[in-house]
């Protein structure tokens, strides 16, 4: 019989998409995925380390399974990802939690079969972890979950340090991957019947390749196009301090290249931009807005908000509401301050206080939604192209599709159209999705 696994995913894109590679390495070793962690020889948690809430829940979790591992000793737990990538919290855990068997980072999981073989065969501990991703393998087989849209990564680490984020300790030096490598990989995808790609990068507006010349992402945007069997390309995250005139330009000019950009604001406060060392300034960051606008008027804009830095003022929040009314996201991720070990801003004795936090953070949501609402309801009355991805979690009958925008929207319709693209009338709006009737 086959062995079987259990695994959950914590945290961004990138975490998601290890998971599929891990998933795909243990298919290639005969096992096969579970979804209850009572059934599975192998438990495995892809933990994310960003902010505290992350990490509490995985302590969780392992509180949970502990039963699980008592009862039945011959299972294995792995816990790997971010959270062991930092010294002192894998130290904690191997402390706090004795019943796991395998802690592997972010730089090694293509080292799996063999950690698993070292554990069946010494019956003991096994760690694995690396702080760069030089010696990590790229072509490894996938376990994708979706059969007509994939990540492809682009680069690995981050070198920008913001002074809040634990990233840059976790996943080690940003490094690029090969361009001909990159293209090849989406070729492939296409042949194999992917229809959307989504480059993958903690900053992929910064990816740079030298060979037989230099490549950077507008190239790459460029060359991706080209590629006749992909319709939509999409790409997260980009950083304001790296995007450039060159990029703009290759968003206007690539037909598949999606009218929808990530931009991290994190803050509209120019003071507190320089203490998170992002590199821009407000002005800046308004003025790859309107940059953005102009060339390409109908282009979405998502952006990350950090609501309580420390020493963040009423003034300086009162910055990030005014440029959130003046920039108008199409919809945004929004987080509390959260202190992160071993982080510049973590040290700070200028902690803003819990209260604050939380209100200031309803207050930017109030300002936020409404915006979020009404241009969804702009879209009322307009027939846009759908990707169709999934069937609806309420109603069989309906289903779900992404706007090149990057808009959800529910429609009634048969579910042969899964990983098609398809035209829908938009006849309600939300603030999260919309609803509309397919036009054939
Ligand atoms: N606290 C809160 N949010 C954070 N992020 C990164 N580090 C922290 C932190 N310490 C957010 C940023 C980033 C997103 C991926 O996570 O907004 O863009
Ligand atoms: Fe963290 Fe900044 Fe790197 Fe993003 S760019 S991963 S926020 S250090």
């Amino acid at each position: 019989m086959n062995k079987q696994f259990f695994i959950e995913t914590f945290g961004c894109q990138m975490n998601e998409y290890d998971s599929e590679k891990i998933c795909g390495l243990l298919y290639s070793q005969g096992y096969l995925e579970t979804m209850d962690n009572r059934d599975a020889d192998l438990i495995i948690y892809n933990t994310c380390l960003i902010r505290e809430n992350a990490e509490k829940r995985l302590y969780g979790k392992l509180g949970a399974i502990k039963k699980l591992k008592m009862d039945n000793p011959s299972k294995i737990i792995a816990v790997c990802g971010c959270i062991p990538q930092n010294d002192e919290i894998r130290e904690f855990i191997l402390k706090k939690f004795p019943f796991i068997d395998l802690i592997f980072g972010t730089n090694t999981y293509d080292r799996l079969p063999e950690l698993l073989y070292d554990i069946e065969l010494k019956n003991k501990r096994v760690v694995s972890i690396l702080k760069d991703s030089d010696e990590l393998k790229e072509d490894l087989p996938k376990n994708r979950k979706f059969s007509h849209k994939a990540f492809v990564n682009i680069m690995h680490g981050c070198d920008n340090y913001c002074s809040y984020c634990v990233v840059p300790y976790t996943r080690g030096r940003e490094k690029s991957r090969n361009f001909h490598d990159i293209v090849e990989e989406v070729k492939d995808l296409g042949l194999n019947g992917y229809k959307e790609i989504t480059l993958l990068g903690q900053n992929v507006n910064s990816y740079l390749f030298e060979s037989d010349k230099t490549y950077n992402f507008a190239d790459l945007l460029r060359e991706l196009n080209e590629i006749e069997s992909i319709d939509r390309i999409r790409f997260i995250s980009s950083h304001p301090k790296s995007v450039d005139d060159d990029f703009i330009k290759a968003m206007k000019e690539c037909k598949k290249v999606c009218n929808q950009v990530h931009l991290p604001i994190q803050s509209g406060s120019t003071k507190v931009l320089k203490e998170m060392n992002r590199k821009y300034s407000r002005e800046n960051y308004l003025e790859i807005i309107r940059k953005l606008k102009k060339e390409i008027p109908d282009v979405a804009i998502s952006s990350d908000f950090i609501v309580g830095f420390p020493g963040e003022t009423e003034e300086d929040f009162q910055e990030t509401l005014d440029l959130v009314k003046e920039v108008r996201f199409d919809s945004a991720f929004t987080f509390l301050y959260s202190i992160r070990p071993g982080t510049p801003a973590g040290r700070r004795e200028d902690q803003i206080d819990e209260k604050i936090k939380h209100e200031r953070f309803d207050r930017l949501l109030d300002v936020l939604y409404p915006i979020f609402e009404e241009i969804n309801i702009s879209y009322i009355g307009k027939t846009v192209e759908l990707l169709v991805d999934n069937v609806s979690k309420n109603d069989e009958s309906y289903l779900t599709g992404r706007t090149d925008t990057n808009k959800i929207v529910h429609f009634k319709g048969d579910r042969n159209l899964l990983g098609k693209l398809v035209n829908v009338k938009i006849e309600k709006a939300k603030t999260w999705y919309m609803e509309g009737t397919r036009i054939e």
